[in-house]
C-alpha cells in the first residue's frame, strides 16, 4: 500500500451535478500515488474557525496522466457545504490514500455494484477500474427521486446501468433490494455496495441468503482517518476495528450485522 501523503491540491473543477452533489477535481503538481477503488481521502475544510476536523470522501476517479483526483461531494452538513463553495484555483489540503480497497473481481466474474447517495462514487470507480467485459458488470443506483440521481450515462461503457427511486420517477420504484436484479443474485460472483447503512444491511442480508461474496464500504463518522482517535470503531467478528484503517471495505461475513 502506498505511503500516506498530505498535499495541497489545486481545485481545477467544481461543478454542481444537481442541487446537492458536486464534482470536485483536484490537481497535484507532482505525480499522485496509485489510489484504488474503496480508498478515501481526508480533506481539510478551509477558511472556517468552526470546523477543525477533516472530512472523509471516497475517491471517485483518478487520472495519472493529468495528476488529478475527483471526488463527489454531497452536501450533508456544514463541512460538506463549505467544501462545495470552494473556487477553481484555490488549494485544498488532502491526506491520501487512506483505507483498504475492494477485492478486485476475477477477470470472468459477473459483478453487481450497488450505490446509494454518495455511495455511488466508489461503485463507479470500481466499475471503471475492474477491467471486466461490459456485460459482466451490473450497476444499480438508488435514490429517493430522479433529481437525487446524478448523470452517470458515461458509465454505460463499463456495464449495464439500472436505477431505482423511492417515488418511481426513474427506474424501478422502491429500494434497491426491491429491484429485479435481486431476484437473481446467484448469477453474480461478487456483490459490492456503498451507501446508507440500512441499504447496505439489507443488501448484505440478501447476499448472505444467496451465498454470494459481498463487500460493503462503511461510512462511519471519522476524525483522524488513520487509526489514532478510535472514533470510527465497528464491532466485527475479529473484534472492534477502525473503519479508517481496517476498512472502509469489509466482507459482510466479518460484520456483526
Ligand atoms: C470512508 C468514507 C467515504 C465517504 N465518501 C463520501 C463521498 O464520496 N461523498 C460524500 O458526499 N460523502 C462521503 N462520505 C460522507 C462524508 O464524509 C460526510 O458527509 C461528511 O463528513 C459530512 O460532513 P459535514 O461537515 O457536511 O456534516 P456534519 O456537520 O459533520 O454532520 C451533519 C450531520 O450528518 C451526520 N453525518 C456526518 N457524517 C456522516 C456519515 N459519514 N454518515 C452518516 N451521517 C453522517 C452527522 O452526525 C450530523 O448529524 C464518506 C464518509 C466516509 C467515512
Ligand atoms: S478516524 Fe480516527 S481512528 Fe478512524
Amino acid at each position: 500500500m502506498s505511503k500516506k501523503e498530505v498535499k495541497n491540491l489545486v481545485v481545477v473543477e467544481n461543478v454542481a451535478l444537481n442541487s446537492t452533489n458536486f464534482l470536485i477535481k483536484l490537481k497535484s503538481s507532482e505525480s499522485i500515488p496509485k489510489i484504488e477503488p474503496g480508498q478515501f481521502v481526508n480533506v481539510e475544510i478551509k477558511d472556517t474557525n468552526e470546523i477543525f476536523l477533516r472530512r472523509p470522501f471516497s475517491v471517485f476517479d483518478m487520472d495519472y496522466t493529468e495528476n488529478t483526483m475527483s471526488l463527489i461531494v454531497k452536501i450533508l452538513g456544514r463541512g460538506s457545504k463549505k467544501l462545495t463553495e470552494i473556487k477553481k484555483g484555490e488549494e485544498l489540503s488532502v491526506v491520501f490514500p487512506l483505507g483498504k480497497t475492494f477485492t478486485y473481481p476475477d477477470i470472468n466474474d459477473k459483478i453487481l455494484l450497488v450505490g446509494g447517495g454518495s455511495g455511488v462514487a466508489p461503485m463507479l470507480f470500481l466499475a471503471k477500474e475492474a477491467g471486466l467485459k461490459k456485460d459482466n458488470v451490473t450497476m444499480l443506483l438508488g435514490a429517493r427521486t430522479s433529481e437525487d440521481h446524478i448523470n452517470v450515462q458515461k458509465y454505460e461503457q463499463y456495464g449495464n446501468l439500472y436505477f431505482t427511486t423511492e417515488d418511481g420517477s426513474l427506474g424501478e420504484k422502491g429500494f434497491v433490494t426491491a429491484h429485479s436484479v435481486f431476484k437473481n443474485l446467484k448469477t453474480y460472483n461478487k456483490i459490492y455496495a456503498c451507501g446508507p447503512d440500512a441499504m447496505m444491511k439489507s443488501i448484505a442480508k440478501e447476499a448472505d441468503k444467496a451465498g454470494v461474496f459481498c463487500e460493503v464500504s462503511l461510512e462511519n463518522l471519522m476524525a483522524c482517518g488513520f487509526g489514532v482517535c478510535l472514533c470510527c470503531i465497528e464491532p466485527t467478528v475479529k473484534g472492534n476495528l477502525c473503519v479508517c484503517t481496517e476498512g472502509p471495505v469489509f466482507n459482510i461475513n466479518d460484520l456483526k450485522w
